[in-house]
């Protein structure tokens, strides 16, 4: 049988890894972070100093990279040519690089066998920007979670242990990448057609997986 594909797409800070993380869980099977890949990307251009704005450049270190997804209990750990770089990934410099490279086709499709490769062989949730609407389009039930801009800057900036941080910086760049992640021509972050919209503004996350639940059980 065909493995069960579901996608959640959404803005920055909508909650998305946190409602995939436990719906999984509910539905026994893995959740898959896809952008861990474009900070993945973001990560090797920073360390290896790539000017991913040029063509031939971007494309020779697109060729030469390894990145792929390796299980570890019941997660998916990044790998970078055998390293672990998970927990190198979340900075705020790598969110906007990650924001900005990812806007590039030849970026986008190195990373889309990688991202198809998995929903091959495992029931799944993918959650990202594009899954619904360019990655899977035939998933079995699709998401596009959203939530007001103040919001998601203060629990983005709620989560965040730095004591100099500062929440008008955090709204800031969570502006920018939604400008850029639904303003580029490569796969803009947008609802699919088909898609089931959740405004997750007003919910707790427990009541956005019940929702979505609710909503798979009937499908
Ligand atoms: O989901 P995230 O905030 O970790 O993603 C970081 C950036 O990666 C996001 O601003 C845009 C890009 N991204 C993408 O273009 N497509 C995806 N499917 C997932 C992320």
């Amino acid at each position: 049988m065909k493995p069960k594909i579901i996608t959640i797409d959404g803005p920055a800070g909508a909650g998305k890894t946190t409602v995939s993380k436990l719906l999984s869980k509910k539905l026994q099977c893995v959740y898959v972070d896809t952008g861990a890949l474009y900070r993945g990307v973001a990560f090797e251009i920073q360390r290896q100093n790539i000017n991913w704005k040029n063509d031939t450049e971007l494309e020779d270190f697109l060729k030469a990279l390894d990145l792929n997804f390796v299980m570890e209990k019941d997660a998916f750990i990044l790998m970078s040519s055998g390293r672990n770089i998970t927990d190198f990934i979340r900075t705020p410099e790598i969110s906007m690089l990650a924001s900005s490279s990812s806007a590039r086709p030849q970026v986008r499709s190195a990373l889309l066998d990688i991202q198809r490769n998995i929903a091959k062989t495992k029931n799944a949730i993918f959650e990202g920007r594009d899954m619904g609407t360019v990655v899977f389009p035939d998933a079995a039930v699709k998401f596009f979670l959203f939530a007001d801009l103040t919001i998601r800057a203060t629990r983005r900036f709620d989560e965040m242990p730095d004591e100099t941080k500062d929440i008008h910086k955090v709204q800031k760049e969570i502006q920018i990448r939604d400008h850029n992640d639904s303003q580029r021509r490569s796969a803009p972050l947008k609802s699919a057609k088909d898609a089931i919209e959740i405004n997750a503004s007003f919910l707790t996350i427990e009541q956005v997986v019940d929702k979505m639940l609710k909503i798979i059980e009937k499908a």
